[in-house]
């Protein structure tokens, strides 16, 4: 049997203790103690999908739409720089309005204020080949798309109408175009078991993706899921601790949704191989109308208090933060190989 599928059946024995203490050892030996941060800006919350699990479809009437001008953006970025952030990823819905034109132009502008010392990260949602590589001209360096379910039919489902293969072609777009990739999935979706975290967890690892997000799915109460059961967070946990021994070199965040779901939600994480924190930078006064789940931690903080509060929580379990910028390690074998060094 092989290494893989044996730990593969720890996962099917819930076996987290085992899994665990094979992921950090991966984890020490690809990034030691370092946890790195990237600092996430929601620039948008007005979202032309319907996804059912999504507090901020566009069929929810309740929420509260915003869109930052390049002025907020660039305030946001400038605080984050000068507290050592070397990561911005900016992330909204897909918001038509938002055009491509204008997000190159604050792409351009953030790494014109920072130099190339700041890696920029997308978020943005599905959008044309032709889009991707004027975003990628501009500066972007990287790209983040989850599958969030590698079932077909449950993905077209949940994604109302949207396919994965749409999801695939457009992932496939963005590495073809020299982004560091990442993608991902949420655990705990409606109709999921076991079987389809393991295919989740294989199809991250068949992408040869530089960044991979994980987090508990959590029912809003404004959406079409409302009613799904809370799927314990043990079983992120063990999907985690999996997923680092299926991919080694990824950078694995450990998620704002586990930590609302539990107060120690992202250390349980970390200590599962997560290597990433993501505090969310974005004005106070807009951060509660990016309520993609209810319980959201963090509305009331500066994301710049939640660096020295992530300081305190990762030494507690051991780790220290990172400023490095932390390029993708996948993408940069992959630059070697196709240079022949
Ligand atoms: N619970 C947890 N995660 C969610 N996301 C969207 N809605 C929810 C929810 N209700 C995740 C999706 C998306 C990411 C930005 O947030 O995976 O890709
Ligand atoms: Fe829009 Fe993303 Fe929410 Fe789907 S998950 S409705 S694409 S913001
Ligand atoms: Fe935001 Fe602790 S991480 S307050």
């Amino acid at each position: 049997m092989s290494e893989l599928s044996r730990w593969e059946d720890l996962f099917r024995e819930g076996n987290l203790k085992e899994l665990s203490l094979g992921a950090m050892k991966v984890t020490r030996e690809h990034f030691g103690n370092s946890v790195f941060l990237r600092g996430l800006l929601e620039y948008s919350n007005y979202c032309s999908c319907n996804c059912f699990y999504c507090g901020i479809r566009r069929d929810n009437g309740r929420v509260e739409r915003y869109r930052l001008d390049d002025d907020m953006i660039y305030a946001a970025v400038d605080s984050g720089f000068i507290r050592g952030l070397r990561t911005f990823v900016l992330q909204g819905g897909e918001d038509p309005e938002f055009g491509t034109d204008r997000m190159c132009r604050v792409v351009r502008e953030i790494k014109r204020r920072t130099g190339d010392a700041a890696a920029v990260t997308l978020s943005c949602g599905i959008l044309s080949r032709e889009s991707y590589a004027a975003l990628k001209d501009a500066g972007a360096d990287r790209y983040l798309l989850r599958f969030e379910t590698a079932d077909t039919e449950l993905h077209s489902y949940l994604r109302d109408g949207v396919s994965l293969e749409r999801r695939l072609k457009a992932l496939e777009d963005l590495r073809s175009l020299g982004f560091q990739t990442g993608s991902g999935f949420m655990v705990g979706l409606p109709g999921e078991d076991d079987e389809l975290i393991l295919r989740n967890i294989r199809l991250a690892r068949k992408l040869e993706l530089d960044m991979i997000g994980i987090g508990p799915f959590i029912p809003h109460p404004a959406t079409p899921l409302r009613d799904a059961p809370q799927v314990p967070l043990e079983k992120t946990l063990l999907a985690t601790a999996l997923l680092r021994l299926f991919c080694p070199r990824a950078h694995i965040p450990a998620t704002t949704a586990a930590g609302s779901l539990e107060p120690d939600g992202r250390e349980k994480m970390l200590s599962c191989g997560a290597n990433v924190l993501m505090p969310n930078i974005s004005p106070v006064e807009v951060k509660p109308h990016y309520l993609l789940y209810p319980g959201k931690i963090c509305l009331d903080e500066d994301g710049l208090h939640c660096i020295g509060c992530l300081g305190g929580r990762v030494a507690a379990v051991g780790r220290k933060l990172s400023f490095d910028r932390a390029d993708g390690l996948i993408c940069k074998r992959r630059d070697r190989v196709e240079a022949g060094t």
